[in-house]
């Protein structure tokens, strides 16, 4: 008998790529949607939320495509309890295998009267009729009570009755502002099962805002007393303080599975999830965060060190091959050969990586092996990461030759740049510019040897190890002037000023692929543009 036949499964819906996205500063644009939509297929998620399909034509088409190309999870487009928004979510999710319309209206006394401007029985009316109306559309309906913390008790058991008998088969109850408790939201979950005469027809969920530093802790309070979905982002991003982390709550429910429940998620994946979503969104994890943070595993003081040498269940509560992180230095050096690091790529979750690609990974790596003194696990998932991210040099407008800044203490920061034009290889551009630093200074003559119309909106720098020969990875976004459009390219080099550079051209590479590929959509609905949808 398997290890869960007596466990109860909980299902993770995964909203990384609609909540997540309201951090600020953490737009994507469709590529980056995808490729993060495709690793958490590959997690193993239950449920992706691709995006909120009526706000703006590139969410319509990002939700489009992910419905097209992704398989395994059900796809999830959010929809306010409006015809249009229900409309535009069935038409974006129409290529989907399984697919579900997630509707949602407040039902909290603060926000009926002041943003809905509507009483509570129109708010049930309006939630009632626009479930049966995404009935029509899609079989599966998830409502959610949006601020569901501050609601009056009975009215939001009425409205989750109603919701249920209108045909709502996943009932959400969200901490909107992070405000709950875990004792009180567990105590409100259970009520809800108490009070609610038709709840065992639905699945309860769980959406919690990180506003107290409880989302997690609120989450699994409501597991145990009877949620059956959690909605979670890796990293834990999300609006203003974020929603409750996805391999926290994953990893608290297989660390202590005496609890009784299980996730489907291929916990392997973690770590590769959580790295490509701070490496596109360019959302650092802070080193002390619990699972994927830096520091998560480091030892500091000697007593921990001593006894991890003796036994390492002393300190270590989690393996880290169960997260995709193995503990070891890699036995890899200068002289190792591709196959060792394909191998070593596959267990740490990288399984496609072939031909071309793991070429490319492997000059990397032995360029990174002559320079550095000791490599491991988190540079090979940097260079694998970073690969996965940047354009195709096929697919390049310009590669970047040579750079040389000069800085320091007196004179004027500058940059020289070649680069080359990949639409005729004998244009070679040159130039040079002062900057208010080097990075400004080589971004600048980047942006006026290429002509790109755009400004630098976001510049974050990592160290990927410890050590003063650790690789830097750099993100770096650029907006188009003309259409606000955001564009983010990475770089992970051992020189940080040659990295940064790498970055905003490939920010300018996405920059142009993009202006060459402004196709017509006939699937985009035209309401879709008709007014700009906020949450
Ligand atoms: O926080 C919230 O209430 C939401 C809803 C749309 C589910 O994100
Ligand atoms: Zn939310």
């Amino acid at each position: 008998m398997s290890d869960n036949a007596t466990k109860k499964k909980i299902d993770i819906f995964d909203t990384t790529l609609r909540d997540g996205e309201q951090s600020p500063g953490a737009s994507m644009n469709q590529e980056e949607k995808l490729e993060i939509a495709k690793q958490l297929a590959q997690l193993n998620v239950d449920v992706i939320e691709a995006g909120f399909p009526v706000s703006s034509q590139g969410d319509f088409d990002s939700v489009y495509a992910i419905a097209e190309q992704v398989q395994g999870p059900t796809i999830c487009a959010l929809a306010r309890a409006l015809e249009k928004d229900i409309e535009a979510a069935a038409k974006a999710l129409a290529p989907a295998q399984r697919k579900r319309i997630h509707t949602f209206i407040a039902t909290s006394p603060i926000h009926m009267e002041f943003k809905l401007k509507m009483n509570p029985e129109q708010v049930l009316e309006k939630a009632a009729a626009m479930i049966k109306y995404a009935r029509k559309l899609v079989d599966e309906v998830e409502f959610s009570a949006e601020d569901a913390c501050r609601s009056e008790k009975d009215f939001l058991f009425r409205i989750i009755e109603t919701a249920i008998d209108a045909g709502a088969s996943i009932i959400n109850i969200p901490d909107t502002v992070g405000y709950t408790t875990p004792e009180e939201f567990g105590a409100l979950i259970a009520d809800i099962k108490k009070n609610v005469p038709n709840i065992s027809k639905a699945k309860i969920s769980v959406h919690c805002h990180n506003d107290l530093g409880l989302a997690v802790a609120n989450s699994l309070a409501a597991v145990k007393n009877g949620a059956e979905q959690v909605e979670c982002t890796i990293n834990g991003i999300g609006e203003r303080a974020g929603n409750a982390s996805l391999e926290e709550i994953v990893m608290i429910l297989k660390t202590r599975s005496e609890f009784g429940y299980y996730t489907d998620v291929a916990t392997p994946q973690i770590i590769r999830s959580s790295k490509l979503v701070s490496s596109i969104t360019g959302i650092m994890v802070q080193p002390n965060k619990a699972i994927v943070g830096s520091n998560a595993f480091a030892h500091e003081s000697g007593i921990h060190q001593d006894g991890m040498l003796k036994n390492k269940k002393t300190y270590e509560i989690i393996d880290l091959g169960d997260i995709g992180l193995k503990s070891t230095q890699l036995p890899l050096g200068p002289r190792s050969g591709k196959h060792a690091i394909k191998s070593r790529l596959e267990q740490l979750g990288f399984k496609t990586i072939e031909g071309d690609d793991l070429q490319k990974i492997y000059e990397r790596f032995i360029r990174l092996a002559d320079k550095k003194k000791r490599v491991d696990d988190r540079d090979l998932i940097s260079l694998a990461t970073d690969l996965s991210i940047t354009m195709k040099d096929s697919q390049n407008t310009f590669n970047l030759l040579h750079v040389q800044v000069t800085c320091g203490t007196s004179g004027l920061p500058t940059a020289s740049i070649c680069l080359q034009d990949q639409r005729d290889k004998t244009n070679i551009l040159k130039g040079a510019a002062l900057g208010t630093g080097p990075v400004d200074a080589a971004c600048k003559c980047i942006r006026e040897l290429t002509k790109a119309n755009c400004t630098l909106t976001e510049f974050s720098i990592k160290a990927v190890t410890e050590g003063i020969d650790s690789l830097g990875e750099v993100t770096i976004r650029i907006m188009d002037n003309d259409s606000g459009q955001l564009f983010t390219g990475h770089s992970a080099k051992t020189d940080i000023l040659v990295a940064s550079a790498h970055a905003y051209v490939d920010a300018v590479n996405k920059y142009f692929a993009k202006k060459g590929d402004l196709k017509f959509n006939p699937q985009t609905s035209n309401e879709a543009e008709e007014e700009k949808a906020v949450i």
